[in-house]
C-alpha cells in the first residue's frame, strides 16, 4: 500500500523547547475518524516520536475540529463481513501498536480534549498519561460503544479495567455507555483536569509536560495492581458473581451480545498481559461487528436517527422557525409534561386548564421535576427558578394572547377538543400553529373544529413526556407544508426526535402497539400461563411486559378504542375482524371488574399505594388451561411479527412514508426491542431463528407458518411479498 499518497491527518507542531503538539486534523473532513489515512498517520507519527525521543520533552494531543475525535467510521463497521473481518481486526491492532508506542515513549503525553471524545476518541485519550478537558457542553467523554451493539476495541476495555478495576470500569464506563460532561467526567475519574478556555487547555497540558522529564502509565510501573484485584482475588470473585444480575437488569435479559461480550472481555483482559489483552478485546469486537444485531443497532441508533433528526421528512423550502411562547391546553398528565419540556427548552408557556387550581397542579409537576434535578446536581437553583418562571398557569383564555403555537392535551373527546380550540383560536397569534396531542382521534376530523385547517396538525407526545424522546407528527388531509415544517422545528427545539406520518386512526404508534398488546392478551385467552406471556415479552427485549402495559393503558380505554374503530370500519363499508383478545378484555371488565391499573385492578393486583403487586391469581383459575403451552419462540415471534406485519400495511396504506421513521418510531415511541434495529429492520435482518430461512423470504415463510397456526392476521401483506420476491429490503435509499 502506498502510504505516502495519503495526506496526513495529524499535524506535527514542535515548539522550541521540544514539546510536540499532535493536532488531529483530517483535511477536508468535518471530524476526525479512524479511517485508513488516520491509521497511517498515527503509525508514522508514532515512529517519528520514537526516533526523536531523545530530543523532545513531551507530547500534547489535541484537535483542530469541533470534536476531539469522532471514533470508528460506522459506515466501515456496518459493512464488515466475516470475509473482511480479519482485515479490520489487523487495522485495529495497528492502531493499538501506535498508541502503545505513544504511552511507552517515556516522555509525558497529554490529551488536550477540546470537544467530544467518545469511543475511539476517548480510547486515544486513555493512551495518554494525563487528560485535560475543555469546559464546554460539547466536550463529552466516555465509551458509548455498547449503545450501538459494539465494544471499545481500541484499548478501551483493557485500559479502563487497569485504571478503575473490573467492576468499576463496567459500572462507570463500559456497560451503560454513559457520556460524561466535563464536571461529571472529572468526578468519575475519566479525566484529570478541566480547563475554562482553549488557551488554558493547552497551558495546562504544557504545564504537565514541563513538570516531568519522564512519564509512564500506572500499569507500566513496577508492582502495578488492578484496582479491586484481578478476577481470581476472592473479594472480586464475589463481586463478579453479582455482575450477570446487573447485566440482566440493564438489558432485561434481552438478546443482544454486546453487554455479554464486554463483561467477558473485561474479566479476561484483567488476567493477562497488555499485549494479550489487546488481542482478546479485539476478538470480542470482531465477533460483534460480524453479527446481525450490531448491524441493526448501528443502522437504527446512528444512521436512521441521524436521518430522522436531520429532517429527511421536513418539507424543503420552508424557513426554519422558533416558537417563543406556547399555549398548552389541559394541565393533566400530558399537558403538565409538555409544559415542562417546553419551558426547559427556553419557551414561555401559558398552561391553561378549567380552573386556576388545576392549572397550578399541572405546574406543580414541573416544580417537582426541578427540585429533583437540583437535588441531584443536574441543574442549578437559578436555572430551575428561571424554568419555572417561564410557566404561567391560568384558567383565562385571554392570557393566551400572543402565543405562536398551541398544544392541546385535554380529555380524549372530539367535541371537547373542538370546543377548546374555538375558545382560543382568535385569542392566540393570528398565524399560530395549532397542535393536538390526541393519541387516537383522526386529525382531519379534529381540524374541522378550527377555521385555519391548514395550520392544524397532530403532535403526539409519549408518557412520561420529560423522559420519552419521540414525538409523532400527524399530517391531516388539509395540513399545509408550512405547518408541518413548523411542527418539526418545534419538536427539534424541545430536543425531541420527530417522526412524520399521515393521518389514520391510531396513526402509526398507537395502532402498532395495540397489536403487540392484543397478541399477549390473546395468548392468555388461549390458556397459556400469564407469567410465561410476560416472560416471553421480556426475553424478546420489550422494555415493558405486555400484560402490565395493557393495565397501564386501561382495558376500558382499549375497548373504547376498539368500539370506535369498529364503528368507523363498518361506516366505511368494510368488514370488521374481531381479535381473539377481545373476549378476554370483555370478560376482565364485565365479569371480573378489572378495568386496569387506574381502576385498581387488572391483569395485575395493585396495592393501596397503587403499586403493582403480582399477577392476579384469578387469571390462572379462569383462563389457564394445562396443555395449551406453545413453543416459546412462537410466543415471542407472535408479538414481534404482529407489529412488523402491521407496519408493512401502514407503509402500503401510505400512513408511513419512510423506513427510518418506522424504525425510530417503533424503538423510541413504543418500545419495540432495540436489538432489532426497529420494526422494519427486524424484517430485513430476520435471522430465521425458527428454521424459516433469513431475510425477507424467511420472514414471509415464518409469517405463513404463524398464520396457519394462529390466525389470518399473520398473513404477509402484498408489499412484503413483492419485496421478498424481488430480493429487496425495506430501505429509504
Ligand atoms: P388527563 O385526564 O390527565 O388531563 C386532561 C386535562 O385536561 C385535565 O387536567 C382536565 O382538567 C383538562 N381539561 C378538560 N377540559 C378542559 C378545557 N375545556 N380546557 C382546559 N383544560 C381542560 O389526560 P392526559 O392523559 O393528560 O391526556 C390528554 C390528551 O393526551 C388526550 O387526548 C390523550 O389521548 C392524549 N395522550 C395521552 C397519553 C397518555 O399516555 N396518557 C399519551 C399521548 C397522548
Amino acid at each position: 500500500m502506498d502510504t505516502t499518497a495519503r495526506p496526513s491527518t495529524i499535524r506535527w507542531e514542535e515548539s522550541e523547547d521540544g514539546v510536540v503538539t499532535l493536532v488531529l486534523d483530517d483535511p477536508g473532513q468535518s471530524a476526525n475518524t479512524m479511517n485508513a489515512a488516520f491509521i497511517d498517520s498515527l503509525d508514522a507519527v508514532a515512529q517519528r516520536l520514537v526516533e526523536r525521543r531523545d530530543d523532545i520533552r513531551g507530547v500534547v494531543v489535541t484537535s483542530a475540529k469541533r470534536s476531539f475525535f469522532a471514533g470508528g467510521d460506522l459506515r466501515d463497521l456496518i459493512s464488515v463481513t466475516p470475509a473482511t473481518a480479519q482485515q479490520s481486526f489487523e487495522a485495529g491492532m495497528r492502531v493499538k501498536r501506535s498508541l502503545r508506542a505513544l504511552e511507552t515513549l517515556g516522555r509525558p503525553v497529554v490529551a488536550a480534549i477540546n470537544g467530544a471524545a467518545l469511543g475511539g476518541g476517548y480510547e486515544i485519550a486513555l493512551a495518554c498519561h494525563h487528560r485535560v478537558v475543555l469546559d464546554t457542553p460539547a466536550a463529552r467523554v466516555g465509551l458509548p460503544e455498547v449503545t450501538l451493539g459494539l465494544l471499545p476495541g481500541g484499548g478501551g476495555v483493557t485500559r479502563t479495567v487497569r485504571m478503575f478495576g473490573v467492576v468499576d470500569a463496567l459500572r462507570t464506563v463500559l456497560l451503560e455507555g454513559t457520556q460524561y460532561g466535563p464536571v461529571d467526567a472529572l468526578e468519575a475519574g475519566l479525566v484529570d483536569e478541566i480547563a475554562a478556555d482553549p488557551d488554558e487547555l493547552l497551558a495546562k497540558a504544557r504545564a504537565f509536560v514541563a513538570a516531568r522529564p519522564e512519564s509512564a502509565q500506572p500499569w507500566d510501573r513496577p508492582g502495578h495492581r488492578i484496582p479491586g484485584g484481578t478476577p481470581s482475588h476472592p473479594k472480586l470473585a464475589a463481586q463478579l458473581s453479582a455482575l450477570p444480575a446487573l447485566l440482566r437488569k440493564r438489558t432485561g435479559g434481552a438478546p443482544g451480545p454486546a453487554p455479554r461480550n464486554i463483561l467477558a472481555a473485561a474479566v479476561e483482559t484483567a488476567q493477562v498481559d497488555l499485549d494479550t489483552a489487546f488481542v482478546v478485546e479485539a476478538r470480542y469486537l470482531t465477533e460483534l461487528v460480524t453479527g446481525q444485531i450490531t448491524k441493526n443497532m448501528i443502522q437504527a441508533f446512528f444512521f436512521d436517527l441521524q436521518a430522522v433528526n436531520a429532517g429527511a421528512n421536513r418539507p424543503k423550502g420552508v424557513e426554519p422557525g422558533k416558537v417563543a411562547k406556547v399555549a398548552v391546553l389541559g394541565a393533566g398528565m400530558m399537558g403538565a409534561g409538555i409544559a415542562y419540556s417546553c419551558a426547559r427548552a427556553g419557551i414561555d408557556v401559558v398552561l391553561k386548564d378549567v380552573s386556576l387550581e388545576s392549572a397550578l397542579k399541572g405546574k406543580a409537576y414541573s416544580e417537582k421535576l426541578c427540585a429533583k434535578a437540583v437535588a441531584k446536581g443536574r441543574t442549578s437553583q437559578e436555572k430551575a427558578a428561571a424554568l419555572l418562571a417561564r410557566i404561567t398557569p391560568t384558567a383565562e383564555a385571554a392570557d393566551l394572547a400572543g402565543c405562536d403555537a398551541v398544544i392541546e392535551a385535554v380529555f380524549e373527546d372530539t367535541s371537547l377538543k373542538h370546543k377548546v380550540f374555538q375558545e382560543i383560536e382568535h385569542v392566540v397569534a393570528p398565524d399560530a400553529l395549532l397542535c393536538s396531542n390526541t393519541s387516537t382521534l383522526p386529525i382531519t376530523a379534529l381540524a374541522e373544529g378550527v377555521e385555519r385547517q391548514g395550520d392544524f396538525i397532530g403532535l403526539h407526545f409519549f408518557s412520561p413526556v420529560d423522559r420519552m424522546p419521540l414525538v409523532e407528527i400527524i399530517k391531516g388531509e388539509r395540513t399545509g407544508d408550512g405547518a408541518l415544517a413548523r411542527a418539526f422545528d418545534l419538536v427539534r427545539q424541545i430536543g425531541k426526535t420527530p417522526i412524520v406520518v399521515n393521518d389514520s386512526r391510531g396513526f402509526f404508534t398507537s395502532r402498532v402497539i395495540g397489536h403487540f398488546i392484543d397478541e399477549g392478551v390473546a395468548m392468555v385467552g388461549e390458556g397459556i400461563e400469564p407469567a410465561s406471556v410476560e416472560q416471553a415479552a421480556a426475553q424478546a427485549g420489550y422494555p415493558a411486559k405486555v400484560l402490565s402495559l395493557m393495565d397501564e393503558l386501561a382495558l376500558t380505554l382499549s375497548r373504547k378504542i376498539r368500539e370506535e374503530t369498529k364503528r368507523a370500519v363498518q361506516e366505511a363499508g368494510r368488514t370488521w375482524e374481531p381479535h381473539p383478545a377481545d373476549h378476554v378484555v370483555d370478560r376482565m371488565i364485565d365479569e371480573f371488574e378489572r378495568p386496569g391499573r387506574s381502576g385498581g385492578a387488572g391483569f395485575y393486583e395493585y396495592g393501596e399505594d397503587g403499586r403493582r403487586a403480582g399477577l392476579w391469581p384469578g387469571l390462572r383459575e379462569h383462563f389457564t388451561k394445562p396443555g395449551s403451552e406453545i413453543p416459546f419462540a412462537d410466543m415471542q415471534e407472535r408479538m414481534l411479527f404482529s407489529e412488523a406485519l402491521d407496519t408493512v400495511r401502514l407503509l402500503e396504506e401510505g400512513v408511513l412514508t419512510s423506513v427510518a421513521d418506522a424504525n425510530i418510531g417503533s424503538i423510541f415511541g413504543i418500545g419495540f426491542p432495540g436489538w432489532t434495529g426497529g420494526v422494519l429492520q427486524y424484517i430485513n435482518g430476520y435471522d430465521g431463528g425458527a428454521g424459516a430461512g433469513a431475510g425477507l423470504p424467511g420472514f414471509v415463510a415464518r409469517a405463513r407458518e404463524l398464520a396457519d397456526r394462529y390466525g389470518e392476521r399473520f398473513t404477509p401483506p402484498p408489499l412484503l411479498l413483492r419485496k421478498a420476491e424481488r430480493g429487496e429490503t425495506f430501505t429509504d435509499f
